[in-house]
C-alpha cells in the first residue's frame, strides 16, 4: 500500500494527543503528547529522505504531506532575534501546506505602542490559525493565548529564561536517533554545561529528558547555576568531574542577552574552566555525542574542533530534526485537537 500522510496517521491511533490546543510549556505534555509527536516527526523525516534520494517526487510529497494543512495560515511573531526557530518554523508549514506570515516586529504597529494581546486580536480577526511566538517575556504565550480566546493555536517559539519546549522535543528526538534500537534515555548520563540560569533551552530539557529516564548532570559557574534538588539531577561546578561518563553533552552559550547586570565573569576564565573541547571529552564515554541548540560563540564554550568534528557533533542534525519536530507540533495541534 502507499504511504499517504493519512494512513500513516491512523496507524499511530494507540497514541492519543492529551487535547491541549497549544504548545506553550513542556510541563503541559505528558509522556504519550511528547510520544505522539516524535512519531510524527519521524515520519515527516523519512518523507523528506525520500525526497533526498529520489523514492519519491517533490510533487508526490505535495500532493501528501502538502495538502494535510492547506489554506490555513500561520503567523510568526518573533520579538527577539532567531535564526533557526524561525526558518523552521516557517519551513515546516510552508511543507504542511499552510500560508504563512511573518510579522516584522520592526515595522509593525507594536511600534506604535499597540498591545501584545491586541495583536493577538488582529491575527485571530484575519483567521490566523497558528500563532508561534517568541517573547522576551516569560508568559507572553499565554496572555496572546487567552486574548484570542483560545481560537488560535500558540506555539511557543522560546519566551525569556523559562521554556523553549520545540527545542528540547528536537533535542529529544536527536538522541534518541543515536540509539534507535533504544525507545527511551534510560541509564544515559546527559551533561548541560554554561549559563544554566539563564537558558530556557536547559529549563524545558530538565522537563523532557529525565521524562526519557535521563541522568542529568548541570554544570558551570556557580553563578550561572539553578538551584534545583531532584533525584534525576546533579549539579557540580567542576567541569572535568561532571563531564565522566558522559553519553550527551550540551552546551548551552552564555546567554548575555538576558543577564540583567554584568553576571558573566571573565571570559578567558570561562573558557578556561567551561570550554567543551577535545580534551575535556575524554572522560565522557568512548561514543559521546555532543549537542548545542546554537546559535554557538566558537572557541568560546565551545571549540571550533568539536563543533566541526562529524563524529561528535550532532548540532546540524538538530537544526535538520527542528523542522520535522516543528511540522509534527503544528499538524497535531492543527488536526488532533477537538475543538468544543
Ligand atoms: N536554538 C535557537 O533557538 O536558535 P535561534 O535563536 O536561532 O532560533
Amino acid at each position: 500500500m502507499k504511504t499517504t500522510a493519512s494512513n500513516a496517521h491512523s496507524s499511530q491511533n494507540s497514541l492519543v494527543w492529551s487535547g491541549n490546543p497549544h504548545l506553550i510549556n513542556s510541563k503541559d505534555l505528558n509522556k504519550n503528547d511528547v510520544l505522539y509527536l516524535l512519531r510524527r516527526a519521524k515520519f515527516f523525516k523519512e518523507q523528506l529522505l525520500k525526497i533526498e534520494c529520489g523514492k519519491i517526487g517533490r510533487n508526490e510529497f505535495t500532493e501528501s504531506v502538502g495538502t494535510i494543512l492547506a489554506g490555513r495560515v500561520a503567523a510568526n511573531l518573533f520579538y527577539e532575534n532567531s535564526t533557526r526557530t524561525r526558518l523552521s518554523f516557517e519551513l515546516a508549514s510552508k511543507h504542511l501546506g499552510m500560508h504563512v506570515l511573518n510579522l516584522d516586529i520592526s515595522k509593525s504597529s507594536v511600534q506604535k505602542g499597540e498591545s501584545l494581546e491586541d495583536t493577538g486580536k488582529t491575527l485571530a480577526a484575519m483567521g490566523v490559525n497558528v500563532i508561534v511566538q517568541r517573547h522576551s517575556i516569560s508568559g507572553s504565550c499565554e496572555k496572546i493565548a487567552e486574548a484570542t480566546n483560545h481560537r488560535v493555536h500558540v506555539i511557543n517559539a522560546g519566551e525569556g529564561t523559562t521554556e523553549h519546549p520545540t527545542q528540547a522535543l528536537l533535542d529529544l528526538f536527536t538522541m534518541l536517533e543515536v540509539n534507535p534500537d533504544e525507545p527511551e534515555l534510560t541509564g544515559k548520563k546527559i551533561v548541560i554545561v554554561g549559563d544554566i540560569l539563564h537558558s530556557r533551552v536547559a529549563s524545558s530539557n530538565l522537563i523532557l529528558l529525565p521524562m526519557f529516564g535521563a541522568h542529568i548532570c548541570l554544570v558551570g559557574p556557580q553563578h550561572l547555576l539553578p538551584k534545583i534538588a531532584n533525584n534525576n539531577v546533579e549539579i557540580h561546578t567542576n567541569m572535568d568531574k561532571a563531564m565522566v561518563d558522559a553519553d550527551f553533552v550540551i552546551s548551552v552559550r552564555p546567554q548575555f542577552e538576558r543577564q540583567k547586570e554584568d553576571t558573566f565573569g571573565c571570559v578567558e576564565e570561562y573558557i578556561n574552566s567551561y570550554q567543551i573541547n577535545h580534551e575535556r571529552l575524554k572522560s565522557a564515554k568512548k561514543n559521546v555525542k555532543v549537542c548545542a541548540p546554537g546559535p554557538i560563540n566558537r572557541d568560546m564554550e565551545i571549540s571550533n574542533d568539536v563543533a566541526n568534528d562529524i563524529s561528535l557533533s550532532l548540532i546540524e542534525r538538530q537544526v535538520q530534526n527542528g523542522v520535522v519536530i516543528r511540522m509534527a507540533v503544528i499538524e497535531t495541534l492543527c488536526t488532533a485537537v477537538k475543538r468544543k
